[in-house]
């Protein structure tokens, strides 16, 4: 697509709905806050600032570690109805895992999530790879290709209850058995509210050019992003639809680059390791997403992309992901509340003046 008829870079909060959020390190600077409070004075923070979207994690049990990262966590689909109610125009998300809800449940959760915010919600789909947290409620995790195979099943049918005439919609799948399916009220959004899903495997891929309409990814380096980003959209353009890219960075700035290099550094020495290693093994068993992390990589939150130096290089490093083929970006802090007020006043402003935001 031409550069003039891209959309502007779409900005983005991974927000702490969890402990822990995303470092997997004991070096905190301030004390780990995933209350609904919080999340309700970032979200509005957020919004004041000229973010376009909230991000939230689903996780059901924590990584163990000195730290048990993500141990505590605010289930997505509640977390969005009051941050929904308490913001005006920002678009939040919710995340589900396939086996853990039926699809008329989400799609039913969905339609009311999208009125109470008025149009401004979206799901993250995702299959599931924590044999853990799965375990604990007696369900077996797939194999990776069936799981995939009923996460298309599972989309189709959110896409039909949405769309169809209500009462007129059925599927049958070994998975699911859907007679007259019903849903009302049907989302405010048409044709749907933005379906994203976060996988990365070759599965993933292709779920994501058939069926969603975002792919938020987290590419090893700044390099590996363009190959990446491109494979999600031409497989799209093969079955005629377009999706959209968006990255993970973890963003952190200061004055000069020295001081930002070396807050980055108290981090990845303060690894949590045991916690590190667990969710990288979960994730490296479960999926096909880690190829390419080193576990000091997953200290900085969790195999996002370090976007560090001074507010300058950051905003040149975010406008060069744009750049690469990156449609927008999921941001992870380490002080959150201020850094997300201090990105409206810092960062914003560059990103504008480079024509990158709106
Ligand atoms: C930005 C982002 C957000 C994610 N959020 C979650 C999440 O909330 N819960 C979860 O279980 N997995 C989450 N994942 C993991 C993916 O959804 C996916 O299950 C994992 O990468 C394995 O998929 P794959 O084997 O198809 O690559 C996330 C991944 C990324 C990149």
């Amino acid at each position: 697509m031409p550069e003039s008829e891209r959309d502007p870079f779409q900005l983005g909060i991974f927000m702490p709905n969890c402990s822990h959020a995303y470092c997997i390190s004991s070096y905190k600077p301030e004390p780990d806050d995933w209350t609904y409070e919080s999340n309700k004075n970032i979200a509005q923070a957020a919004e004041a600032a000229g973010f376009d979207f909230l991000f939230p994690v689903s996780r059901w049990r924590g990584f163990g570690g000195e730290t048990n990262y993500l141990g505590t966590s605010l289930e997505t689909m509640t977390w969005a109805a009051a941050i929904l109610a308490a913001t005006q125009t920002i678009r939040v998300y919710s995340t589900v895992h396939v086996p853990v809800f039926h699809p008329l449940v989400a799609a039913k959760m969905g339609g009311t999530l999208d009125h109470i915010g008025q149009g401004r919600w979206g799901i993250n789909i995702v299959s599931g790879w924590s044999a853990t947290e799965f375990g604990m409620m007696g369900i077996e995790l797939l194999p990776h290709k069936e799981r995939y195979q009923r996460t298309t099943a599972f989309i189709e049918i959110l896409k039909g209850l949405w769309t169809q005439e209500p009462g007129s919609f059925t599927h049958v799948s070994p998975w699911y058995q859907i007679t007259d399916g019903y849903v009302m009220p049907q989302p405010m959004q048409q044709p749907h509210p933005p379906i994203v899903n976060a996988g990365t495997s070759d599965a993933a891929r292709d779920l994501v050019a058939r069926l969603c309409d975002w792919a938020f990814i987290a590419p090893p380096s700044a390099e590996a992003t363009p190959d990446m980003a491109d494979d999600f959209k031409q497989r799209a353009q093969g079955y005629g639809r377009q999706v959209r890219c968006a990255g993970m960075p973890f963003v952190l700035w200061r004055e000069t680059e020295r001081e930002a290099q070396a807050e980055v550094q108290r981090i990845m020495d303060q690894t949590d390791m045991v916690a590190a290693q667990n969710w990288a093994s979960g994730l490296s068993i479960g999926s096909e997403s880690m190829t390419g992390f080193s576990l000091k990589m997953l200290a900085l939150g969790a195999g996002a992309l370090p976007v560090v130096g001074t507010a300058e290089q950051v905003a040149e490093q975010l406008a060069r992901l744009y750049e690469l083929g990156m449609d927008g970006v999921l941001i992870e802090f380490l002080h959150y509340y201020d850094d997300t007020v201090r990105f409206g006043k810092e960062i914003v402003p560059l990103l504008r003046q480079m024509g990158v935001v709106a």
